[in-house]
């Protein structure tokens, strides 16, 4: 196939390289003068293990060209893939200025080269915050080319994983391939591009698609820190970080894996909030400051709250709600720092008429710590607990499912229940 490559950085000259190397005939396009020219005289104009010998072979077999116009390139192009750079902008967004820039310079060379037999694909690799294609790529494309640009033109939006410093091996082995088109429907040209990297591949909205990026640098950033501040506790307290770590890194199981990492219920029990403020203060007893530690417990606060506002969104005070399952766990009667415990709080506090169903809390039986809880959280729940035959009659205005307990009930077709263990 023929692609061309808008912006010959990191990304847009290991992109070229690589797809060259893959027998494909490549332009790169940079606004850059010496850039172009490095490429032309096999330069490389970035220092990147393994490109150096690719972009020899590639100019000599005459399969990678570089330029600072596109002229009519495009015009026996299968694929244009967008690679240029998206600093910061002082307030901490992105500076779209060259993504606004590029957008055009694509949409009039397509405009001069008059309509296609099969549309161009133009896939965006830099890293854009989410609404960039639809907001701002595809008005553009639209603004020159009017109508024709539903038929010339395929947006795609596809980050890019690679790390400097592997960037070769990372391109021919990324961790996922992630696509993000206009109506989530695969694209041809970059199935073709694709067809000898083997990876996970996921196609999706731009949305969903251009987030991506942000959300895995931000948990790398999370793992980093997290990682340190662990370290420096250690360090204070005279325990072997290096030990600490390799026991946290083997297991598989509960730490490194997706357990515990799903958009929806906020933690809790009796396990989790405890230690968690027990590590806080041994960090801060030692003299370690563990801001990122110190920062769970508001920002599970803030997420229960929120789960509050989506479980009754829509519904006035005075409604009828039955939370099912008050317990942290279904099928146990430990109410301790129960999610759903605040959650009923926030729903009596806020005037609904709430009642709750869960079979293995009787409030008459409750000892302990456990009965300490609720009798200063929850007060009431002795008396809005009902039954199953009576949480079934139906009548409410809706039904929160807190936590399987849910599952015991046969409910009406039509009711109105909101699943706050899994965010939509
Ligand atoms: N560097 C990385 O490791 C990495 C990894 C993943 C994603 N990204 C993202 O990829 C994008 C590119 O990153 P990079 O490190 O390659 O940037 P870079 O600054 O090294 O290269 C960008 C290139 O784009 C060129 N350019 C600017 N406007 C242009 C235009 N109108 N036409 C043609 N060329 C133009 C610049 O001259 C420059 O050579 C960024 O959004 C970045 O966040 C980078």
């Amino acid at each position: 196939m023929k692609v061309a490559i808008f912006g010959l950085g990191y990304v847009g000259f290991t992109a070229m390289c690589c797809i060259a190397s893959e027998g494909s005939s490549v332009i790169g396009i940079d606004v850059s003068e010496r850039k172009v020219q490095e490429i032309r005289s096999k330069k490389p104009p970035i220092v990147e293990p393994g490109l150096a010998d690719l972009l020899v072979d590639g100019v000599d077999a005459g399969r990678i060209r570089a330029s600072t116009e596109i002229g009519g390139e495009l015009d026996d192009t299968d694929l244009a893939i967008v690679c240029v750079g998206t600093p910061s902008a002082p307030d901490g967004s992105h500076n779209m200025d060259y993504i606004a820039n590029v957008a055009r310079q694509i949409a009039e060379a397509v405009k001069r080269g008059g309509a296609r037999e099969v549309p161009l694909a133009v896939a965006f690799r830099s890293t854009v915050r989410p609404g960039t294609m639809e907001e701002l790529v595809w008005p553009i494309f639209e603004m020159v080319l009017g109508e024709a640009a539903a038929r010339d033109v395929e947006i795609v939006y596809n980050p890019e994983f690679l790390r400097e410093g592997s960037a070769v091996k990372d391109y021919f082995a990324p961790p996922k391939i992630v696509l993000g088109t206009r109506d989530g429907a695969p694209n041809a040209a970059m199935e073709a591009l694709n067809a000898n990297i083997e990876a996970p591949v996921f196609v999706t909205r731009y949305r969903e698609a251009e987030i991506t990026k942000f959300v895995d640098n931000t948990w790398h950033a999370v793992k980093v820190t997290f990682a340190n501040e662990i370290g420096r506790a250690c360090l204070n307290l005279g325990i072997s970080a290096q030990k600490v770590h390799e026991i946290f890194v083997s297991d598989t199981k509960l730490n490194i894996s997706p357990y515990y990492m799903r958009p929806g219920g906020a933690f809790g029990g009796s396990c989790l909030p405890k230690d968690v403020r027990a590590l806080q203060y041994l960090a801060a007893d030692s003299g370690a400051a563990v801001q990122l530690v110190d920062s769970l417990l508001r920002s599970n606060e803030a997420h229960k709250h929120r789960l509050f506002e989506y479980a009754v969104e829509g519904l006035a005070p005075g409604a009828r709600i039955l939370l099912a399952g008050v317990a942290f766990k279904a099928g146990t009667d430990d109410l301790r720092e129960s999610p759903n415990v605040d959650l009923a709080r926030k729903l009596l506090a806020a005037g609904f008429d709430l009642e709750i169903f869960d079979p293995a809390v009787d409030a008459s039986k409750l000892i302990g710590a456990n009965l300490g809880y609720v009798y200063k959280t929850l007060p009431a729940l002795q008396k809005i607990l009902v039954g199953k035959e009576r949480a079934e009659a139906g009548g409410y205005d809706r039904v929160i499912a807190a936590n399987a307990t849910v599952k015991a009930l046969a409910l009406a077709d039509g009711v109105d229940i909101r699943d706050i263990g899994s965010l939509p």
